[in-house]
């Protein structure tokens, strides 16, 4: 998993500045079969990432943009007539790495649909099951909060994304490394000139190797400990669920993978915790108004939860 970091990090670094935190969510979702929510504001190369990643990793690449009138049967497909049949149009959603545009300007209904797919894997219209790809990665990309006019995303819908992952400004340095790229015209030049550097059959080897990465009950219990912690803080409305402790071995065996380790520490669940938990609590109106953040209170809960050694 490492060395496949590796090969496709050098891929998308031929036109992606920076960004590295990104690249290894997607890898790690894929090791573990989740999706990732980018949350930041237009311009720092959500699209072109992964786009590039899904170059490198020679995955079919669909992008839905998402909008206040679409409906849910423009996500997923309907049954439609063809030579006086009825037949299944496959929507937008049946691609092997889909980037989920402003997922937040559609309405709840839409929004429904593409997390059932993520969910389930599969699309029922009318009865009838559609499998999705196999391996299948949803990128969704949201503003940040202080947006008006959006449709948050509900908690129970949250919690279906393994990681959201804040896509911040370049530093100083990375932004002038990034005017200094090919260009064509405006448009990033050398896209085509991303490689694969691997396809279906090392995702699975990858699927399988994060798979057998070894957890002790010390670490199992830490999981367990520091999700339900984020449940007694006094700041904190709701808190992580069980599918969030679920998620939070699953990263951090990913963490393990990347970092080329075949055991879980402490440290890989204390490192993906804050992207693993935020997006999932509450917070009381009254901690909102202090400025208290979900970051703070998952670091609050990590805190409190003595670290096995
Ligand atoms: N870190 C970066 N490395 C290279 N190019 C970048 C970077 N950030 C922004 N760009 C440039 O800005 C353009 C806009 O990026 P895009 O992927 O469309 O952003 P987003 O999807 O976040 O709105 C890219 O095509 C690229 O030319
Ligand atoms: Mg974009």
């Amino acid at each position: 998993m490492k060395d496949l970091y590796e090969r496709v990090a050098e891929q998308v670094g031929r036109v992606v500045v920076g960004q590295e935190e990104v690249l290894r969510a997607l890898l790690g979702a894929l090791g573990v079969g989740g999706h990732v929510l980018l949350e930041g504001p237009p311009g720092v190369a959500k699209t072109l990432l992964a786009r590039a990643t899904a170059r490198a990793l020679a995955l079919d690449f669909g992008r839905i943009q998402f909008s206040p009138d679409m409906l849910p049967s423009d996500v997923t497909g309907s049954q439609t007539l063809r030579g006086g049949d009825l037949a299944f149009r496959a929507g937008p959603v049946f691609h092997a790495l889909v980037l989920a545009d402003e997922i937040n300007r559609t309405p709840p209904k839409t929004q429904a649909a593409l997390l059932e797919a993520m969910q389930e894997r599969q699309v029922t219209v009318d009865g009838v099951s559609h499998p999705l790809p196999d391996p299948f990665l949803v990128v969704a990309t949201q503003n940040p909060v202080e947006y008006e006019g959006t449709y948050p995303l509900p908690e129970a819908q949250l919690d279906r994304f393994l990681v959201k992952v804040r896509v911040d400004y370049p530093a100083e340095e990375e932004e002038r490394a990034m005017l200094a790229l090919a260009r064509d015209g405006l448009d990033p030049a050398g896209l085509e000139d991303v490689e694969a550097v691997a396809g279906a059959e090392q995702l699975v080897a990858a699927r399988r190797a994060v798979g057998a990465i070894s957890v002790t009950d010390e670490v199992a219990a830490y999981v367990v400990a520091v999700t339900r912690a984020t449940r007694e803080l006094p700041s904190v409305e709701l808190g992580a669920s069980p599918r969030a402790a679920v998620h939070l071995l699953g990263a951090a065996r990913a963490a393990a993978a990347l970092a080329g380790r075949d055991f879980v520490t402490p440290d890989d669940v204390a490192g993906v915790a804050p992207s693993v938990l935020r997006h999932r609590l509450v917070l009381r109106p009254e901690a909102e108004l202090e400025r208290y953040t979900a970051e703070d209170a998952v670091g609050t809960a990590l805190g409190s939860v003595p670290v096995p050694r």
